[in-house]
């Protein structure tokens, strides 16, 4: 049921003489008491030769369908109040039957989205800087998938590139077996801090940096086999990260590694559509306007950041023929993004169009970027613990013989994480204070999870009697609900249009609001059996699409905390 359409047929029929479908517009008043929706009539005011006054009242005698309760003329708008048992008796049959697929649409059938998200680097630590990328990215594919796509999701890890020429150098001068295996990330990392030191005094190092790196993109043995061990211990460290986040499933790892036999193909393809350009020691592309030129081959041979995105690009569309290519990540490579996208359509590809750079801002702490801290990185894991370490404590101050108290702990605190990170329009930047992201109250993952715990402990009175909802009688609290969760699939294409996850951050706080408002007016579970009943039959509608809203975003919704 579509009421803005039906709205917009309704009054088109009175108007067709003189107006088309689209001059009418539909918009939500400012407050309830105005009705649920509102046309203005001044747009119609010259072709009919009438006020909009009088407009609004020719419109009120003639509308006549039973979905509108009352039609009000204010100002020259006309008001709709939409039928309340009519529009409740649907919302809360149709959750009751569609449940978790509530929302769902076939917008997306038989087409594919491919979106690139996460992907950190190997040898490095998993920072904080990682972590708006995967949880968006792990969003976009729930909203994606709602709207009938087939979601193809990608962890393009960062385990190729000059750095592990680098690193594979440090190793062999400086490094120890053994203190890698027992803390690989943070000593490879130190193998790769210390090259930059030394490398300021010997410059040649870069060289030798450079040769490594080269040999490893010939297949040299001893490169391969350092390079492997090194992106082994990193993945393991990573898994661990991954699952805690509990967003562990990608379709592919296919990190830059793997274009490495991908990329001459289309280097050729740009030398010989005359687009390759050899300039102050390397291969370039030529880009319009201020676009700096991309940068595809250095004169040694070796290949570039961009030149294995071409290629993960072109393999992409072959392999899975997308609508659609998402690459969720953070501002600063939205020169890179634009290139790679420029670079394709000069090859002539129309599909570069469907290219799409999901950028976002950063996350700060007291105002500065939070990814080093006194100049060290903050790996994620470690605020992960931390998080989940004090919403312990909370919990044990609260609820200290609540059954599995740690797993419990972990969807809180990283729930909090979570919804801290998606609350936001994603291109804003977000701070991230560990007090506030845990309060029970307010704009946080915990928030919502309270109220769907307090929703569920309430279900245990349920009885499943029949009810007739003619006996229902509709306050302005539950009908605030029930608007709301009508609402629900629209804010699903809204995030899907705009690609923000926090749409629906936004939606589930005013949700979980409206649950509480009308939680805190009356007693839900009394004496009167049908009443409870149909008062437990909203809560339980509500319950669906809080839970449903929390999956999409990636916060667990424990059932008691
Ligand atoms: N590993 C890169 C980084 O950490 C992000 C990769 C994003 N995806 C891509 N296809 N370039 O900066």
């Amino acid at each position: 049921m579509e009421l803005k359409k039906i709205i917009k047929e309704d009054v088109y029929e009175i108007l067709k003489d003189f107006i088309s479908l689209d001059n009418i517009i539909i918009e939500i008043p400012k407050t309830r008491e105005l009705g649920d929706y509102a046309i203005p009539c001044f747009a119609f005011s010259k072709i009919l030769r009438k006020s909009p006054q009088d407009i609004a009242n020719m419109l009120k005698e003639k509308l006549n369908n039973e979905l509108y309760e009352k039609v009000e003329v204010v100002n020259g708008y006309l008001n709709i109040f939409i039928n309340k048992k009519i529009l409740t008796e649907y919302i809360i049959n149709k959750i009751l039957t569609e449940r978790n697929n509530y929302g769902n649409n076939n917008e997306g059938e038989g087409k594919n989205i491919v979106i690139d998200y996460s992907s950190p680097n190997i040898a490095k630590p998993f920072g904080v800087g990682h972590l708006r990328s995967t949880v968006i990215g792990n969003a976009l594919k729930h909203i994606c998938e709602k709207k009938g796509y087939k979601v193809i999701s990608i962890n393009h890890l960062g385990d190729w590139g000059t750095q592990f020429g680098k690193l594979i150098y440090a190793y062999k001068t400086w490094g120890d077996e053994k203190r890698i295996y027992e803390n690989p990330i943070d000593e490879l990392k130190n193998l790769y801090v210390r090259f930059h030191k030394e490398a300021e005094n010997n410059p040649q190092l870069e060289d030798e940096g450079r040769k490594w790196f080269k040999k490893l993109e010939d297949g040299d043995p001893e490169a391969l086999r350092l390079w492997k061990w090194f992106k082994e211990e990193s993945l393991k460290e990573f898994t661990k990260t991954y699952d805690l986040l509990g967003i562990n499933k990608f379709d592919a790892y296919h990190g830059e590694a793997f274009y490495n036999d991908k990329m001459e193909p289309i280097i050729a393809e740009l030398d010989q559509k005359g687009l390759l350009e050899y300039s102050e020691g390397a291969y370039i592309v030529r880009l319009e306007g201020d676009i700096p030129p991309a940068l595809v081959k250095r004169s040694d041979g070796a290949t570039l950041y961009l030149t294995r995105d071409l290629a993960a690009a072109f393999y992409r569309k072959k392999n899975y023929n997308f609508a659609e290519a998402l690459y969720v990540v953070g501002n600063e490579q939205t020169l890179h993004f634009n290139q790679l996208k420029l670079v394709i359509e000069k090859m002539g590809y129309e599909w570069s169009k469907d290219i799409k750079h999901i950028s976002f801002g950063m996350i700060l702490q007291d105002g500065k970027k939070m990814s080093t801290r006194q100049g060290k990185n903050v790996k994620l894991h470690d605020v992960l613990l931390e998080t989940i370490s004090l919403a312990k404590k909370y919990i044990n101050e609260r609820n200290p013989d609540l059954d599995n108290i740690d797993e419990v702990s972990r969807q809180i605190g990283v729930g909090a994480v979570i919804f801290n990170d998606l609350k936001n329009y994603r291109t804003s930047d977000i701070e991230f204070n560990l007090e506030e992201i845990l309060k029970f109250e307010g704009e946080t993952g915990p928030y919502l999870q309270y109220t769907y715990a307090r929703i569920n402990s309430l279900l245990e009175h349920k009885k499943n009697i029949d009810i007739d909802y003619k006996d229902l009688e509709i306050n302005e609290y539950i009908w605030n609900l029930i608007f709301r969760l009508y609402n629900f699939p629209e804010i699903i294409t809204k995030a899907k249009e705009n690609y923000d996850p926090s749409e629906i951050a936004k939606y589930l706080i005013d949700l979980a609001q409206d649950f509480n408002k009308f939680y805190a007016s009356e007693k839900i579970v009394d004496q009167d059996e049908k009443r409870t009943e149909m008062r437990l039959k909203i809560c339980e509608i509500v319950a669906i699409v809080l839970e449903e809203g929390m999956r999409i975003l990636g916060i667990e919704a424990p059932k008691k905390m």
